[in-house]
């Protein structure tokens, strides 16, 4: 296990390149088994959750090839359509193989899923839209059990107490795809990431009209070809850094970034007192002339403000003049970052699923704790702006997301070592036991 140690209160400053988009990456790996010719995956982030991906791939049957340079190749010849707990309960994504393997196979074995600590992550869903499909669906010993002889299109609808679902969306599509008939999905989830997803399968010979909206026809084909697939930018990535910008008053140019897929954020932040210059493929963040301002935000399903910034924002609540409230919409409960921030100085309250702020904290550093992968990076932007040293325990947690974060916000001027857990000062150490990811 490794720790950060992070000195503050240096303004970054410089140029970051956007990797791939992690949530793009999961569900287009997941596609791949959708046919036995080769598919080849361009831009994918270096990610211990993409690498595991890959290894349940690999357990499937499928042959993937890093070809170095972001690039993936992925022949799914024979496979099999179990994946086993032991791999499944680490990584949730894993859920969205179900689709694939039911168009492909007719059927599926997959691993319930377990909830972690951003919230319960239900997948009826999911199930529902099988059903909808002609799938008979059953739980059986911890696992979902498809059995999709009678595959026939259909309609499906993907709404839930949250709004849609987005891997739900995914698995809906990817099954869809190769399931004779009509299928019209209602309030399917349109993230940036759907979108990116669509356009795989489209270029792998998929008939789907309107992709990226929130009702999409899906023509059902007999079969799908390999195809080669740039992976979009990560726009919760990108987010990241420009509040890195903010939060330690410095700037940053993000290259490769896509700010159309960032409406709500860039809308919300400039509210918040950041400015942003936009130029092609380029968005540049710095902290306004005149400071922050308190911020008020409520996180929705795309195009709404993203849940995956949501963390990132509550960094920057801490020092804006308060009172801010941040509330959170699609996990009510996804405020494991709050406790943690109020160690380093933050004067917050939870009520409901919202968080209220003081505001005009001055932070300073403090031994905590990562929880999730987001709250990793929120206690991260807390960490450059605080005064002294922050020890940060449990990064593993980052590394699922944020590909070569510490290396990056160095070349940015930030004082940030990875360190093994044994640097860390004796009366810091903790042995509570591991959490899961989510
Ligand atoms: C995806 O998770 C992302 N993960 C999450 O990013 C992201 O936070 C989430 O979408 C929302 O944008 C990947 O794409 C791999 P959901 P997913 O199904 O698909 C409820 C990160 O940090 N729900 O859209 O699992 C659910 O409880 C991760 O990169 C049901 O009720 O999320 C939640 O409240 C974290 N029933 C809401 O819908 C279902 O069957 C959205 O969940 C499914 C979901």
């Amino acid at each position: 296990m490794e720790v950060f140690r992070i000195r503050g209160g240096i303004p970054l400053r410089g140029e970051v390149r956007a990797s791939g988009s992690k949530n793009a990456t999961l569900p287009a790996f997941a596609a791949a088994l959708l046919t036995s010719e080769p598919c080849v995956i361009e831009n994918v982030p270096n990610l211990s959750d993409v690498r595991f991906m890959a290894e349940i791939l690999r357990h499937l049957g499928a042959e993937v090839e890093e070809l170095g340079s972001g690039s993936w190749r992925i022949t799914a010849g024979e496979i099999s359509s179990k994946a086993p707990y032991e791999l499944v309960r680490k990584m949730r994504a894993s859920v969205c193989l179900l689709g694939p393997l039911i168009a492909r196979l007719g059927k599926a074995r997959v691993a319930l899923p377990g909830g972690c600590v951003i919230g319960q992550r239900p997948i009826d869903l999911h199930l529902k839209a099988f059903s909808s499909l002609g799938c008979e669906v059953k739980v059986k010993e911890g696992d979902i059990v498809v059995d999709a002889k009678r595959l026939k299109g259909s309609a499906v609808f993907l709404g839930g107490r949250h709004g849609s679902t987005v891997t739900g969306t995914a698995n809906a599509i990817m099954t869809a795809v190769l399931t004779p008939g009509i299928t019209k999905l209602e309030s399917a989830a349109c993230e940036p990431e759907i979108a990116d997803l669509c356009r795989m399968l489209l270029a792998m010979g998929a008939r789907i009209e309107n992709t990226g909206g929130h009702h999409l026809t899906i023509y059902g084909v007999q079969s799908l070809g390999g195809c080669r697939h740039r992976i979009i930018a990560d726009r919760i990535e990108i987010g990241t850094y420009c509040i890195a910008a903010a939060i330690t008053g410095g700037d940053i140019t993000v290259t490769e970034a896509d700010s159309s897929h960032l409406g709500a954020f860039l809308d919300k932040m400039k509210d918040a007192g950041i400015t942003f210059e936009e130029h092609q493929d380029q968005i540049k963040a710095s902290l306004a002339s005149s400071g922050l301002n308190p911020i008020e935000l409520t996180t929705l399903p795309y195009p709404g403000y993203p849940t995956d910034l949501q963390a990132q924002a509550c960094a920057l609540a801490c020092l804006a003049p308060g009172p801010s409230i941040v509330t959170e919409r699609v996990y009510p409960n996804r405020f494991m970052h709050v406790p943690e921030l109020s160690r380093m100085g933050a004067e917050v309250a939870i009520e409901g699923s919202s968080a209220i702020f003081k505001g005009h904290a001055r932070l300073s550093g403090a031994p905590v704790m990562a929880s999730d992968l987001r709250a990793s990076a929120a206690l991260i932007l807390a960490a450059l702006a605080a005064k002294g040293d922050t020890w940060i325990q449990r990064i593993y947690h980052l590394d699922r997301g944020y590909e070569t974060f510490d290396e990056k916000l160095r070349s940015l001027g930030a004082e940030i070592e990875r360190l093994p857990a044994e640097a860390l000062p004796k009366d810091f150490q903790s042995n509570s036991p591991k959490l899961a990811s989510n």
